[in-house]
This record gives structure tokens, sequence and C-alpha cells, in this order.
């Protein structure tokens, strides 16, 4: 049942097994996790081939600058973390932000999540010493459990189900809160927007708020509707492919579609880490239709990026591919033009987006990973700026982000500083942007389309 028509080699949702696979877990119980898969691959699918065509269509149509990729959420997801709180504050702060670039850029804004499955990290170390023992590193909830102890560390099947699970309840409360009454999170004055005044630019920032306002007011009193009752919010979901298991348990040959689909999430990513021309990674990928994108960093050859962009679309199909650069606000000069080049000699169609976030990150004196809000909007200006002296766009942004107010990256309106970021510092993995630094990125890119850049 291969697919030989989009991949002349063969292909099978196990041949990645063949290949040089890192950052999979070593499970030690081949039986219990054959079971695991076996029931992994009988449960219902999380998201739907109808689903991730529409997203394929609309990334297509970013591709061309017709829309804007907003891609944003967790380093990771826990277990632990799946509230109905904690869902809420991150569909609302994509949701505003999403509405604040519409407003600026004046075109659809699709919106992505890192949710419903976000529960899988990449680590440098197989392994971690502490106190004279060595143990697994903790590799998130989908394959073992953080406390330093033999078992906790010990990569366990039976997390997948779990997580699947997790990611089930998690897509049926987005589903559930979009389709319901949501949507009064479109109206600015719901907003806590008491930040922008410490900001240097508030009055453009309120020239933007005011401008959300006006166009909702208009468009309201124009249809006679509210704008949630108008239109329906799309919403998908997004993790980094990695723990190839967890995917090829969910990849189905969809017969009607003649094609194989990775039923996990709409829009996986390949990790930096992983995303090599021969990795496992890329060979599970290239089987599957969904669109997928691919992390692409300092360490990125162009025979690389070449070898990447002809073995993941083949037929050059649009939508397909996303390019996601996170080069860091020093090596963007440099390394962002020679990508453009690289795509534009090879004629392929993609979807350039900027994660100006894991290129920036940086250790305080004291131990606590940061990143400094300066230099993420230094990258994503650079990104927009490079893009279109090539004469290409930025179609999409990748940032890490929570709707919560604590204290991980340093800067922003309010001016954080190291000396704060123990108040509220949460993070299990990465420092991720708070409510208003979130917001403050999406008036800055809103704020963009309206001086032209
Ligand atoms: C991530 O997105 O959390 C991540 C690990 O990024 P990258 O693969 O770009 O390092
Ligand atoms: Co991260």
């Amino acid at each position: 049942m291969d697919t030989a028509r989009d991949h002349p080699e063969p292909w099978q949702p196990e041949s990645w097994q063949s290949r040089i696979a890192t950052q999979i877990p070593a499970y030690g119980d081949a039986a219990r996790l054959r079971a695991v898969l076996q029931d992994l691959a009988r449960l219902p699918p999380l998201v739907t081939s109808w689903e991730i065509e529409a997203l394929k269509e609309q990334i297509a149509a970013a591709q061309q600058g017709r829309a804007f990729v907003l891609q944003g959420g967790d380093c990771a997801e826990t277990f632990d973390d799946c509230t109905s709180d904690s869902i809420v504050q991150k569909l609302k702060i994509l949701l505003q932000m999403s509405v604040v670039i519409i407003a600026g850029l004046k075109r659809p804004v699709v919106r992505v999540g890192r949710m419903a499955g976000q529960y899988a990290k990449p680590r440098s170390e197989d392994r971690e010493s502490r106190d004279g023992q060595e143990l697994p590193s903790y590799r998130g909830d989908l394959v073992n459990r953080s406390p330093f102890t033999p078992a906790d560390r010990e990569p366990d099947p039976t997390l997948m189900l779990r997580g699947y699970e997790r990611a089930a309840l998690t897509l049926n409360f987005v589903r559930s809160l979009i389709d319901g009454g949501f949507a009064d999170l479109h109206h600015p004055e719901n907003w806590d927007l008491a930040w922008v005044s410490h900001s240097p630019l508030a009055d453009r920032y309120r020239d933007v708020v005011r401008k959300v306002a006006d166009g909702l007011d208009f468009f309201e009193s124009l249809t006679g509707s509210k704008i949630h009752e108008a239109r329906r919010v799309d919403f998908f979901a997004s993790h980094e492919g990695l723990n190839l298991y967890y995917e090829q348990a969910q990849a189905r040959f969809l017969k009607h579609r003649s094609r194989w689909y990775d039923l996990t999430t709409h829009y996986p990513w390949i990790g930096a880490r992983t995303c090599t021309p021969d990795s496992a990674h890329v060979e599970f990928f290239r089987g599957v239709a969904n669109p997928i994108g691919i992390k692409i960093g300092p360490g990125t050859t162009p025979a690389a990026l070449r070898a990447l962009l002809a073995r993941l679309n083949p037929r050059n199909e649009p939508g397909r591919l996303t390019l996601i650069h996170r080069l860091g606000s020093t090596r963007i000069e440099e390394k962002l033009p020679e990508f453009i080049e690289t795509v534009r000699q090879a004629g392929s169609l993609v979807l350039w987006m900027c994660d100006p976030m894991h290129g920036n990150t940086e250790v305080t004196q004291s131990g606590l990973k940061t990143r400094r809000f300066d230099r993420i909007l230094a990258e994503l200006e650079a990104a927009t700026r490079i893009h279109a002296a090539q004469g290409t766009h930025l179609g999409g942004v990748h940032l890490e982000l929570t709707g919560e107010h604590v204290t991980e990256c340093v800067g922003g309106a309010r001016g954080l500083t190291e000396n704060d970021l123990h108040s509220a510092y949460r993070t299990q993995v990465d420092p991720r942007l708070n409510y208003e630094q979130a917001m403050e990125i999406a008036m800055r890119i809103a704020d963009r389309g309206s001086h032209g850049a």
C-alpha cells in the first residue's frame, strides 16, 4: 500500500526504523511497546484528513502572501497542565493575537497551537548524572517522568496512550470553546491592555487597538451579527514529530485519498536536532501527506536544505512544506539570504516562517534559561526585512508563549529584568513569552503592516 506515486523509494509507517534514529526512547520491554502501538492504532484518530487538507490550502495561501500563520504555545505541554484554565489561556492569547495581526496585515491569520501532543522533547544528552547516579534523561511526559529515580526515568510505552488521551481531551475542549461562545475575546474591551501605557510605543499600540475595535464595530453594524456568529474560527494543532513510535501508530492509509496521513495532529514539524536528510524523522514524514514544518538553524548547510526539499516535497505540492528558520538575532543576516537563495535555485514552493525563540536562548548568571525580548523582536524584524529585500515574504511566526503572567523572558513594555525572573518562572523547559509580551509581539507584527514595511 505504498504511495509510490509520491516517492519512488518504498515507504511504510515503520520504515524509519531502519534509519539513523536519534532522540527516540529506548524502550526496554518490546512486548509492551508492541501492545501499546496496537492499542493506539485501533483508537479513533485525533484529527481528520479533511481538516488537514483545509489547513494545507490555507498554508498554500500564506505561501502566496494571502494569509499569515501564527503558531504558538508551550515549549512542552505536561500531563499535569491539561487543565481547563491552561487551555483557555493559551487559546485566548492566540485568538487575541490573531485579531490584532489580521487588523494590521489585513490578511487572514491561520491559528496553530503547539498543543494537544507537544509532550516529547529532544535532549542534548541521553543520560543525566546526579550525585554519582546516572539515569536516562527526562524526554517529556510522552516518554518518561521527570523525578530522578530509576523507575520514573525508565521509558514507559503506556505514557503514549496517556498522552494520546490528554491530546484528545485538549482538542475536545478547544473545539467546544471555539464552537461555543468564546468569541467575545475578539473585542479589545475584554482584553488586558494595562501594559500598553508602559511602552514607549504606547501611541502606536493604542492606534492598533483602535483599528481592531473600529473594524469589528463596522463589521457588526454592517452585517447585524456578532463576528463570532458570522465566521467560524479555525484552529489547528501541531507538535514536534519526535517520538516516531507514537506517530507511526496513527499513520493511516486513506483509500479515498490514496495517501497516508499522520492523524495525531494537523501540522507536525521536525525539530532542528532530528532534521537531517537521512534521518529517521525525515524518512517517516516524507511518507505522510500532512503539511509539515522543518526547523532550519545555523548548522543547516545549503546541500542539506536542497536534499530536504527534494525528499520532503518531491512534487512541489503547494502548502506541504514550511521552513521554520531559527537562527538567532546574530546569525540571521548571514544565514537567511543563503537559505532563500538555495530555495530559489531549487524552484521550491515553501512557507517562510520565523521562530525567533530558539536561536536566542541564554543562561543568566543565576543559572536560569531566558530570552531577551529585544533579541526576539530583532530577529523577527530582520526576517521581515531580509525577506522583503530578497523578494520573498515572511508568511508566519512560530513562538513559545503562554497566556499567563509568567516571568521567563526579560524585557518587553514593562521592562522585566533578570531579577524579576524568579517571581513567576514556571517553565520546565524553554522560557516563554507571557501574555503581555506575546500581545506586544502581535502589535509589532500588525504595526509593520500599517507602516508598509
Ligand atoms: C522547540 O521547538 O521546542 C525546539 C526544541 O526547537 P528546535 O528544534 O528549533 O531547537
Ligand atoms: Co522550545
